[in-house]
């Protein structure tokens, strides 16, 4: 069942990349006692996601912050290797937290899943957008396939 409206978020470990590699952080470490805005995408280095998505919480990450969003994340069902090399691509510095879902855990807890087996692409998330006050899901949208509207930045800042 997709996470929904007042669920507390699945806990899971991710991972991002480090000055000496992937490092771990659990689901406590980014959400507790924090508002954490946390989009998520198909795969990084993909069109859509970047050309539009990353880029957009990117230049609006000061704006979302002014708002009372404390940090914001991006995750994907990648490894952190990729996710590294795709934050160094788009200069997002630490305006956003890319961690990588490697193995899906935290995607298939959330059922946020989508699957592109048969387009080679194994097991993705959903394009999601969702705001977590301490772990509790305020406010969630998820774009169907091939979509880009509702998990937008920009229309995340005009929810806030
Ligand atoms: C997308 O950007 O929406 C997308 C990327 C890869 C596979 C499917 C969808």
């Amino acid at each position: 069942m997709t996470i929904s409206i007042g669920d507390k978020v699945p806990s899971a470990t991710l991972y991002r990349m480090g000055d000496g590699g992937p490092e771990a952080i659990t689901t406590d470490e980014i959400f507790k006692g924090k508002k954490v805005a946390i989009f998520g995408v198909p795969g990084a280095f993909t069109p859509t996601c970047s050309a539009q998505h990353l880029p957009g919480f990117v230049s609006n990450a000061d704006a979302l912050k002014a708002k009372g969003i404390d940090s914001i994340v991006c995750l994907a069902v990648n490894d952190a290797f990729v996710m590294g090399a795709w934050g160094k691509d788009q200069n997002v510095g630490d305006k956003v937290m890319l961690v990588a879902d490697g193995s899906a855990d935290f995607t298939k807890a959330a059922g946020l899943e989508l699957d592109l087996v048969s387009r080679g692409l194994g097991l993705r998330c959903q394009r999601f957008s969702m705001v977590v006050n301490d772990g509790k899901v305020e406010s969630i949208n998820i774009d169907g396939a091939g979509t880009f509207e509702e998990t937008s930045a920009e229309s995340m800042l005009g929810s806030l």
